[in-house]
């Protein structure tokens, strides 16, 4: 729908007021109505690069998610302020992965006498506590662009990964990208005692993975492969590696969102496309490659956004922006000193892979 032309007016007008002082980060899974006023929009390796290199910016008003903003504040100079417009924009994987769990796999896998060939390598999906314990234990963060790069990073470290949160995007780089099998890979369950896992299983494991998921992404399921294919003949399917690992094996094409803006930048007018991740990118998508003769259809037939990225709208941005423009610092995202420290050393572990 478009956007009211009210709202549209005044977030120009405070940006303009703001000038050089802000700049404007915008997630690919945003709304349009927010991605209008993006000074730059990308998937999250991307976006954590470019908030990073903007020291001259005061405000960094990131149109995303929690772990997103948290990250942005971690790479930026002290004084540089990050601000989410919607404080409420978290991420239900990121949630699924506390402190407090995390701190007892590691006792599961110091008892199982594993931990020192384990290094952790977390997505970059994950709260900075999470970061953070990934960076004193010799770990890496990644993301869906340098998955794999992390993966053959950690296994010059180490025997061992855990691979938080997202078991999904864990086990399809293993089995997809690293020829690992399925059954290298064990999950590891959080609400159950010892992660569900005997000593001689975690043993036996190369991949232990955190039972953790999108559930935007879960959605998607083998039927949704089977059903589209039927549906448009010819057609490419394209799917983000959050998926699970039986849509991801039935995919022609896998990886992150920038890397599907690419993938059909670069496709030949006359192909089709059914896409697997969030559907405001989707849309856009559909809208913007229409006129050179590619159909971009969504992968399933129900609707599927990320209820928390949506959370950011015009009206939320507007008020952060009117906001600072009137020198009031709103939903400033800062992680503490300690935190921020260790979670730092794994985010530039990440910036310095090959
Ligand atoms: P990317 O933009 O890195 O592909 O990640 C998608 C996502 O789910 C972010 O939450
Ligand atoms: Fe989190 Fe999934 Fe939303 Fe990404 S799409 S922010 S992983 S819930």
């Amino acid at each position: 729908s478009p956007s009211d032309p009210d709202l549209v007016e005044r977030a120009r007008a405070a940006k303009e007021k703001l000038g050089d002082k802000v700049f404007v980060l915008g997630h690919h899974y945003q709304r349009d109505e927010v991605i209008q006023f993006a000074d730059v929009t990308g998937d999250s390796f991307k976006l954590a690069r470019d908030a990073a290199a903007r020291p001259e910016a005061e405000y960094i008003v990131f149109c995303g998610v929690h772990f997103m903003a948290e990250s942005a504040d971690i790479l930026t100079s002290d004084d540089q302020k990050v601000v989410l417009p919607d404080l409420a924009a978290g991420c239900s994987m990121a949630d699924m992965a506390t402190a407090e769990q995390v701190a007892e796999c590691w006792d599961v896998l110091t008892e199982a006498g594993i931990a020192e060939q384990v290094v952790p390598v977390s997505y970059m999906n994950s709260s900075a506590d999470i970061k953070a314990f990934t960076g004193k234990h010799g770990g890496t963060i990644c993301t869906s662009s340098n998955a794999k790069r992390a993966l053959d990073w950690a296994f010059e470290q180490g025997e061992k990964v855990l691979f938080l949160p997202d078991q999904h995007l864990g086990r399809n780089t293993a089995v997809r990208d690293m020829g690992m099998s399925l059954e290298d890979c064990v999950v590891y369950n959080p609400h159950k005692p010892n992660g569900g896992l005997t000593a001689d299983e975690l043993r036996a494991a190369k991949m232990i993975l955190w039972r953790g998921h999108c559930s935007v992404h879960g959605r998607f399921n083998l039927d949704s492969v089977n059903d589209v294919r039927e549906r448009i003949p010819g057609v490419n399917v394209l799917v983000h590696p959050e998926c699970k690992h039986e849509v991801v094996s039935a995919a022609d094409y896998v990886g992150s969102t920038e890397y599907i803006i690419k993938t059909l930048e670069a496709a030949p007018a006359g192909s089709k496309w059914a896409i697997g991740t969030e559907l405001n990118l989707v849309r856009r998508l559909a809208n913007r490659f229409a006129p050179e003769g590619k159909e971009v259809v969504f992968l399933d037939r129900t609707v599927c956004f990320c209820s928390t990225m949506n959370r950011i709208d015009l009206p939320h941005l507007v008020w952060a922006l009117e906001s600072l423009a009137e020198g009031n610092l709103v939903n400033h995202i800062e992680v503490d000193k300690e935190t921020e420290a260790f979670a730092k050393l794994a985010l530039e572990r990440m910036l310095a892979l090959p």
